[in-house]
């Protein structure tokens, strides 16, 4: 090639200036889905200050935050203590080696052998996540039990069985789905997971979906829908707005937990309808 030619592949300034607006649009739209993790400016004019938190900014739907995250802190004196998982606004940060995941194995290699929180002391295995990673479905329950921490599988059990049959009963199978936890370690005794253990893991989680980037989010029980949602309500409330749920532009529809199904059949029914509202609408 001689010097000429090559001149007449040069982009133009009019290119340079396209792939950069392209780039910083994306930079933004990414920052606007998961958090201030990356240094883009902003053509706004910034917040005077950070907001209150509230439901509606906590997930991402107020406001954006304007504060940057700052590093983890590693405190040496105590080992669990990851550093900040919130802006001052409420808004979930996602770590930057956490939002340089491509892919879902890379980011399964970069939680593997988290110990941010208590529970990684006491886990087996981390539960990442089961299932086809372009599915159009994500179901989020809330966090392993003892037969998923022993096969680092999520839904493996007696809850895991009843899932795979309500899932069978509205024609999807464990393998048409991807299959995921709001915290991916086993809290001791199946207790609850407390709140800083679901904030640890947030960042995790929204890495994740974004990953994965389905239209509908299928969540199960009161823990993992008041997390996805932000909010605070009882499941009948939950479950009132069936379908209306969004997360970050992903339909969202909630159920009960598989396991509260085994303790009281009477919400079979209803779960029944839930279900069946979301087929309709991924068929739609
Ligand atoms: N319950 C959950 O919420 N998740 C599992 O993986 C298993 C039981």
């Amino acid at each position: 090639m001689t010097p000429d030619d090559s001149a007449a592949f040069a982009p133009s300034a009019d290119d340079v200036r396209r792939v950069l607006t392209d780039a910083r649009r994306f930079l933004v739209q990414q920052r606007d889905l998961f958090g201030n993790v990356l240094p883009v400016g902003d053509s706004r004019p910034a917040a005077p200050a950070d907001p209150p938190p509230t439901a509606a900014t906590a997930y991402g739907e107020g406001p954006l935050p304007q504060a940057a995250p700052t590093a983890p802190t590693g405190d040496p004196a105590d080992p669990y203590r990851g550093g900040p998982t919130k802006t001052a606004a409420g808004e979930v940060i996602v770590p930057p080696e956490i939002a340089a995941a491509t892919d879902l194995p890379m980011l399964y290699g970069q939680i593997n052998g988290c110990l941010k929180c208590p529970l990684g002391a006491t886990r087996k295995h981390v539960v990442f996540g089961v299932g086809d990673p372009k599915t159009r479905l994500l179901v989020i329950g809330e966090a392993p039990g003892a037969d998923e921490d022993e096969r680092g599988e999520p839904f493996v059990g007696r809850s895991g069985m009843l899932l795979t049959k309500m899932l069978a009963a509205v024609n999807f199978s464990r393998e048409d789905v991807y299959i995921a936890n709001i915290v991916k370690c086993r809290p001791p005794n199946n207790r609850d997971p407390h709140a800083d253990e679901v904030d640890t893991c947030q960042g995790y989680l929204r890495r994740q979906i974004a990953l994965i980037d389905p239209p509908f989010i299928l969540v199960l029980g009161k823990v993992a829908a008041n997390t996805i949602l932000g909010r605070n309500d009882s499941m009948m409330k939950l479950r009132e707005s069936a379908g209306a749920h969004e997360f970050h532009g992903i339909r969202v529809f909630v159920t009960y937990h598989p396991a509260a199904l085994l303790r009281n059949e009477a919400w079979k029914r209803p779960a029944w309808e839930d279900l069946k509202a979301l087929r309709r609408a991924y068929d739609a």
